[in-house]
């Protein structure tokens, strides 16, 4: 049998950039043909910091999805659900609270980060690791794919999984225990760099480029690219490394683009190639990317029920497997009584 993955968003922006391209959407990609996959839309998670703007959330709900299928991952190969229809994360998130010493959610590195940055001290926001537990025990995933913020959250998941074994499962046979332990995978994967030399690529710094960017706003944002900041004139020697239009062509350039581009890095190490020809050509090889992910979009976008039924048929897959867990889990807590 297919090992199972689960990995999730939270519903809080409605366009993916090439930053989340190269930290996960590719990767998911990659997955989808190897792995049985999940991919959660945790909008109950958003509400943690969204409570007063749950107006955005079925915009950006939308936009994810349109996001996750422009970049071919495939409604056959992935179960797509969103978190706030299956109600049995919230009955499983209880039973599992009921295993967690209130001393390893104060201790949680993400919580101190999400309270420095001024958001509320809500219970949802303290319990957060412990509904992210049950969206992974509920489909009996193997493997959660996620970046290295979230491991510890993952890691919180797999000790609730063997203690919840441990008191419940002890009479059942190893293999046949209620949930397999979860294991994160973490991505060994450089953060991309910003269009403006920041070290990290973010909605919110104004330095990205969208996967819904256009032709136009792409040759924009990459002309004004930051590159080597001591290079004044073309036939000064510039710097490859760490140089985002460099990293950008290493990241995005198809096979037959390839050749030209080490001819590039040493032309500019030597002073022989200006940056506005490195950086046209990027625009053509991002363009170049682009295209069947735009393309793939204005299909989908056409075709706004069929999105919503690919989420509905997810979510009603994703909830039955819910219901046999609980099942499952139930008995094990013997917790089945009066059921007939
Ligand atoms: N906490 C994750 C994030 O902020 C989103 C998420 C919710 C998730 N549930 C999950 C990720 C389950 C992986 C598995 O990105």
């Amino acid at each position: 049998m297919k090992k199972r993955i689960l990995t999730g968003d939270r519903p809080t922006y409605d366009s993916f950039h090439l930053g989340n391209y190269i930290g996960s959407l590719k990767n998911r990609v990659k997955l989808q043909e190897e792995y049985e996959t999940f991919i959660l839309i945790a909008d109950m998670h958003a509400l943690t910091t969204h409570f007063n703007k749950t107006d955005t959330l079925e915009g950006n709900i939308r936009g994810l999805m349109l996001g996750y299928l422009s970049v071919g991952l495939d409604p056959n190969k992935v179960t797509f659900c969103l978190q706030s229809k299956l109600p049995e994360t919230v009955e499983l998130a209880y039973f599992l609270g009921t295993l967690t010493p209130r001393a390893v959610l104060e201790r949680q590195p993400a919580l101190k980060e999400k309270l420095d940055q001024g958001e509320q001290d809500t219970f949802a926001l303290y319990s957060y690791p412990v509904l992210m537990a049950a969206d992974i025990l509920l489909p009996k995933a193997n493997l959660v794919p996620v970046g290295k913020d979230q491991k510890a959250h993952v890691e919180f998941a797999r000790d609730i999984a063997i203690k919840f074994n441990n008191l419940y499962g002890g009479s059942l046979p190893a293999g046949r225990q209620v949930f397999p332990i979860p294991e994160p995978l973490i991505g060994e994967v450089p953060t991309l760099p910003g269009t403006d030399g920041q070290a990290k690529m973010g909605k919110s710094l104004n330095n990205a480029i969208f996967l819904t960017d256009s032709a136009q706003e792409v040759e924009k944002k990459v002309m004004s690219m930051y590159t080597d900041p001591k290079r004044i004139h073309p036939t000064d020697p510039g710097t490859v490394e760490g140089n985002p239009v460099f990293i950008y062509l290493d990241a995005f350039a198809a096979e037959n683009f390839k050749f030209q581009i080490s001819n590039f890095k040493l032309l500019y190490t030597k002073g022989q190639v200006g940056d506005i020809e490195v950086k046209k050509y990027l625009v053509k090889v991002l363009n170049n990317f682009l295209d069947p992910i735009r393309k793939r979009r204005a299909e989908y976008e056409n075709k706004p029920e069929l999105v919503e039924r690919i989420l509905e048929e997810g979510i009603q897959k994703a909830r039955a497997e819910a219901q046999k867990t609980l099942v499952g889990v139930k008995k094990a807590m013997k917790l089945d009584y009066f059921n007939n």
